[in-house]
């Protein structure tokens, strides 16, 4: 039996942090193993807000940095299939096709386009950064992919794509799976200065790549319950950043409910909570570290996966393309009247 397909990625925006770990890593990590995965560096989304050319110049070593990332967190180099979506030209094929079959108000109604637009402080909608989810459900249904794992702003995206597959099927023949989507059970993660997320833009995070004594510094400056002014002041533990990264980091249950109790009887002071968070986030981290240590030592290999991973790809899409034009007898039109011209040109000799 061949396994089934995953799809997702990211834009290559640079390096990842704690809240991609636990929103997406780690699930890609855990999947590996059962299905044939497919990761997109998704570049040409990346224009959609940005395309200046001083954009453009930092997609290569974002995207490095993020490939390592995914290295050093577990994913298998060996089997996964990590590929850069400007380089396989049949993307920009599909995508093309695919915007026939959706309307405009259709995608005016996808909530993420709006905020996207606004944090790009765009004041008019381009007509790329619409098709924005149109894009994406090329990607997802260029490897036909069956599984979708994404974070919740990502999900109506995938209930797109599955629109525009069936669509597809209906008009002109089965030819794309519908994939489902897998949304990642945790939300985004706060940020170490308390605000909802943790974003590169906000400067609240602590990156997957971050040392023992960056890390330690950023635990140790982290905010915590604003009211509590010394030790001895009963502090609040819901919606305490410091608490929650307790709770997702600190495999030691026992010792974060000690922690919490003491907290809120003003029996325990800010050091020791944080101290103890910098020891599970950074026993965590460390054989991420490790493994990055090794990919680091091979240079080249991040490029060389990559490039495995795009011509892979390119097969995988010349494949689907030719199946998708087939079945809607788009590629009849060309063959037709290419057969007829060379007839004529032979004749002529
Ligand atoms: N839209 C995703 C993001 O928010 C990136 C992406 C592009 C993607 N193509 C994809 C995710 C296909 C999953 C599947 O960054």
């Amino acid at each position: 039996m061949e396994r089934k397909r995953i799809l997702t990625g990211d834009r290559p925006t640079g390096k990842l942090h704690l809240g991609h770990y636990l929103g997406s890593l780690q699930n890609r990590v855990r999947l590996q193993e059962e299905y044939e995965c497919f990761f997109i560096i998704a570049d040409l989304h990346t224009l959609t807000t940005k395309p200046g050319k001083e954009n453009i110049a930092q997609i290569a070593g974002n995207a490095r940095q993020m490939v390592l990332d995914y290295l050093s967190c577990g994913i298998d180099p060996e089997q996964a299939v990590i590929y850069l979506q400007s380089a396989v030209p049949e993307i920009y094929e599909m995508n093309l096709i695919f915007e026939m079959m959706v309307s405009v108000p259709r995608l005016q109604r996808v909530p993420s386009l709006k905020d996207m637009a606004k944090s790009a402080h765009l004041n008019e909608m381009p007509f790329g950064l619409l098709g924005y989810p149109v894009l994406q459900a090329a990607d997802i249904l260029m490897p036909r992919a069956n599984l979708v794992p994404v974070g919740k702003d990502n999900e109506s995206h995938v209930e797109l794509t599955r629109e525009i597959a069936r669509k597809f099927n209906y008009m002109y023949g089965d030819v794309f799976p519908i994939p489902d989507v897998l949304v990642g059970e945790v939300g985004s993660l706060v940020g170490t200065d308390g605000n909802a997320k943790m974003s590169k833009s906000l400067n609240n995070c602590i990156y997957i790549s971050d040392d023992a004594k960056t890390v330690k510094k950023k635990i140790f400056g982290m905010y915590t319950d604003p009211n509590r002014i010394s030790a001895d002041i009963p502090g609040t533990v819901e919606g305490n950043p410091v608490f929650i990264y307790h709770d997702v980091f600190n495999k030691n249950l026992a010792e974060v409910e000690d922690l919490k109790t003491r907290y809120r009887e003003g029996r325990v002071g800010d050091v020791e909570v944080k101290e103890k968070l910098y020891i599970a986030v950074n026993e965590m981290l460390e054989p991420i570290r490790e493994r990055r240590a090794l990919y680091e030592d091979k240079s080249g290999l991040v490029d060389e996966v990559i490039f495995d991973g795009t011509m892979k790809m390119r097969a995988e899409a010349r494949d689907t393309i030719r199946q998708m034009k087939k079945a809607m007898g788009l590629s009849g039109v060309w063959n037709s009247i290419s057969r007829k011209a060379e007839k004529v040109k032979k004749k002529r000799q």
